[in-house]
């Protein structure tokens, strides 16, 4: 006698739930990480559904989700809030939040009550950007037990500062300050690094001088441990001139109609995956 009647579904078995010990393990491996941002429960679903291995609450939402013209005016309080959204949505991806832009410069201490606040609502790491001058704040964090990514290149809360949203790392001194950066947020004890707008031989270089480092790039070509696109970018929904290194994941291949939104982002992620994106001849620096 059949144990399954035909018209009941057979048990799906689930991927476990994704943790640092499996990233590492696909870094290590060169299983390619696919990262997308998400700031809700209902796209938190689908990715997560679709084997989006990572999601990040960025906080980019500031421009995709307020329409604000950088991410400066995002708050702790804002960034809880679509936390919160995506924690309840999600079931296997391993879930990373952005600390926002005045929640963790003052001191360390500083930055742990804004890590706290954002664990607490579910985030499983979060993420800070900046370099060797926020070591001391990443020892501190993970002495105590927080995850973090580090955010290196393009950093958008430093937009003013770097004058624009440009390559960052061109010349070899620049290159040079860059990956030494890298040396120290991982000897502080950052688990995982984004390389936003770096060439991709600095992004490769990174990766070899910082061992044990999972390395997720936007715009940072093919030799890193993963790639992340902003949600709406990568589906075709952000108005404008897109950046070179997005692809449009929503659109049909000759002529074909739209992807759906679920299978937009599977493409993605096979896309990923399989090394196909980026190409670094149309989406590299
Ligand atoms: O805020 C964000 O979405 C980010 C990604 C662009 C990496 O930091």
């Amino acid at each position: 006698m059949s144990v399954h009647p035909s018209s009941t579904p057979v048990p799906q078995t689930l991927p476990p739930p994704m943790n640092l010990p499996r990233l590492r393990e696909l870094a290590e491996r060169g299983e390619k990480i696919a990262v997308l941002t998400c700031y809700d429960a209902t796209f938190a679903r689908i990715l997560d559904e679709q084997g989006v291995d990572v999601l990040l609450v960025g906080d980019s939402l500031g421009n995709v989700i307020q329409g604000e013209s950088s991410t400066l005016p995002v708050t702790l309080e804002h960034m809880a809030y679509h936390t919160a959204c995506v924690a309840r949505g999600r079931r296997r991806a391993w879930l990373v939040a952005d600390l926002p832009f005045g929640s963790y410069e003052a001191s360390p201490a500083q930055a742990l009550a804004a890590s706290v606040a954002l664990m607490r609502t579910g985030a499983q790491m979060v993420k800070l950007e900046g370099g060797g001058v926020t070591a001391e704040t990443v020892h501190y964090l993970t002495q105590r037990g927080i995850p973090v990514c580090a955010h290196l290149g393009l950093t958008p809360q430093r937009v003013h500062a770097l004058g624009g949203f440009r390559v960052q790392g061109r010349d070899a001194q620049a290159a040079e300050a860059l990956r030494a950066d890298a040396v120290a947020l991982t000897q502080a004890g950052a688990a995982m690094l984004v390389l936003e707008l770096v060439p991709s031989h600095l992004a490769r270089t990174v990766g070899e001088a910082c061992p044990g480092l999972i390395t997720i790039g936007i715009g940072a070509g093919a030799g890193t441990s993963g790639q992340v696109l902003v949600l709406h970018d990568m589906l075709g929904l952000t108005p404008g001139k897109r950046p070179r290194f997005v692809r449009d994941f929503s659109r049909g291949i000759d002529g074909q109609p739209p992807l759906d939104v679920a299978t937009a982002v599977r493409t993605y992620v096979q896309a990923v995956k399989a090394g196909s994106f980026p190409d670094e001849a149309l989406h590299g620096y």
